[in-house]
């Protein structure tokens, strides 16, 4: 099938549809005009065969044939049209035929119609109403006419009109349509002429947005709002690329620095031995850096698949504390946990959970001065498994706080990188949180200390129910 261009198709469903209703209108007035002249019509035909109905009657009280010839004749000469009549006996003889009647030879019908019949003579078309009169003993079949070629003349004329005149609006208007509906899609081609100049290199143009409060300018808008978010998307996509390769650069130009130094001379096995163990240290760093940054790559691009199972958030976090203390006894401080030695159930990914409790945990360490406190907890309260990771560190500054789940955000940069961190943990940890429905909040003061609450939702509890199947269906696309 062909397609035509929109405002070709509309153009053409208006002349459709119009042509349709103009014609049945034509039609229709046609035939009413048509049928109302024959009921005016057929009327005065009654009305005058009552008339000679009635003289009959009167007449044959008589019982006078001849008699009734007589008044009819002066009855026709008196009345208009009177002279269209003619009056027969039931055996078929005519009582008076005018000589109009005898001319048309209008016929004697052998059985009376129940209503006015038409009839054409040589050139005049003729309408006849018969009707039976009974009197004196004897049936009377009295027949009026009326000539109908006026009339006709001018129900032709009409036609004609008709004929002439609906196809001639039928092209104005579609003509008109056809200018109405470019004038009403021209936005549609400034639209997509601007949607095709916007590529990743100018995502910041917009369309314009005509002002006609309308089904376009709402288009327009949403299109608006679409480059908007992907706009935006776009600019987190390559500030994230940015930041991932300059903070793999550091490292990399410091190993490179590293080795460099230690080729320039013949050195020791000492020497060397040092030098292998910094970039050994280097190393590691940096591959974890590249650990997180596939994290985030494969949550963005939503192929980490969580396994989602009923797990034990108690038993998660003793065995994050386990890690969590060696850390903190490394730098001497003192680590506690306080977990409930029953199970408490939720639904979610056992290793993610984990990972999300050991970013906490090596963060307090981390931001804690050596003889610090660092507290793990986890207790149950309104539908939700409540972890709680508080420390007796640096704190965050108040300006900070919204900022620190971004990722690459640091507080104090010099001081997290020295302690190997480049701001990607807690982004990973508040999706690790989100995608288990559950969600992820800081308090600090500066100097004092920070804790970090983390809510998931019970296995039983009423928060899962509702929550976690549009979740699992969202982040595991194999589900
Ligand atoms: N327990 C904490 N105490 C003080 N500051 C913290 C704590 N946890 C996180 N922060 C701040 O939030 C920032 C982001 O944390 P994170 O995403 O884990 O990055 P990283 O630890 O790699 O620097 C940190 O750089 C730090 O400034
Ligand atoms: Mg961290």
């Amino acid at each position: 099938m062909i397609t035509l261009p929109i405002r070709l198709r509309l153009a053409a469903w208006y002349f459709a549809v119009l042509a349709v209703v103009l014609s049945a209108f034509g039609f229709s007035a046609y035939v009413e005009m048509r049928h109302s002249i024959h009921r005016t019509i057929d009327e005065e035909l009654q009305i005058r065969a009552d008339g000679v109905r009635q003289l009959i009657e009167r007449t044959m009280q008589r019982q006078d044939v001849d008699d009734l010839r007589q008044d009819l004749r002066e009855h026709t000469e008196l009345r208009a049209g009177g002279a269209l009549l003619q009056v027969s006996d039931e055996q078929g003889n005519w009582i008076y035929r005018s000589k109009v009647m005898s001319d048309y030879g209008v016929p004697r019908p052998a059985k009376v119609p129940r209503r006015a019949f038409d009839y054409q003579a040589k050139d005049m078309p003729l309408r006849v109403w018969s009707q039976q009169v009974a009197a004196g003993g004897h049936i009377y079949l009295v027949q009026t006419t009326a000539e109908m070629d006026d009339y006709y003349a001018a129900l032709q004329h009409v036609a004609l009109l008709l004929i002439i005149s609906i196809p001639l609006l039928l092209a104005c208007a579609a003509a008109g349509g056809y200018w109405i509906s470019s004038r009403a899609l021209a936005p549609v081609d400034q639209i997509a002429q601007t949607a095709r100049t916007i590529s990743a290199q100018n995502l910041s143009r917009r369309l314009v947005v005509p002002n006609t409060r309308d089904e376009l300018q709402r288009l327009s808008e949403t299109l608006n709002g679409m480059l908007e978010r992907l706009e935006s998307a776009f600019r987190r996509i390559t500030q994230f690329t940015a930041d991932a390769s300059h903070e793999l650069r550091t490292p990399v130009a410091v190993m490179r620095t590293r080795t460099e130094l230690s080729l320039r001379k013949a050195r020791s096995a000492d020497e060397y031995r040092e030098t292998i163990r910094q970039v050994h240290d280097d190393l590691e760093q940096t591959s974890d850096l590249i650990e997180q940054l596939m994290y985030l790559a494969r949550t963005d691009c939503g192929a980490e698949i969580l396994q989602f199972a009923p797990t034990d958030v108690a038993e998660v976090l003793r065995e994050a504390c386990q890690q969590g203390s060696a850390l903190a006894e490394a730098k001497q401080i003192e680590f506690r946990s306080q977990i409930p030695e029953q199970p408490i159930g939720i639904f979610g990914d056992s290793s993610s959970l984990r990972r999300l409790f050991l970013i906490l945990i090596d963060n307090a360490v981390k931001y804690t001065a050596a003889n610090g406190r660092v507290d793990a907890s986890l207790r149950e309260g309104e539908g939700f498994a409540v972890v709680e990771v508080r420390d007796t560190g640096i704190g965050i500054a108040e300006s900070d706080l919204p900022n620190v789940f971004e990722r690459f955000y640091r507080a104090d940069k010099a001081r997290s990188r020295e302690s190997g961190g480049v701001g990607l943990g807690l982004s990973i940890g508040r999706w690790i949180a989100e995608a288990h429905s559950g969600m992820i909040e800081v308090e600090s003061t500066l100097g004092v200390g920070s804790v970090f609450r983390v809510r998931l939702p019970l296995a039983n509890g009423e928060g899962l129910s509702k929550k976690i199947a549009p979740v699992i269906a969202a982040v595991d696309p194999v589900a």
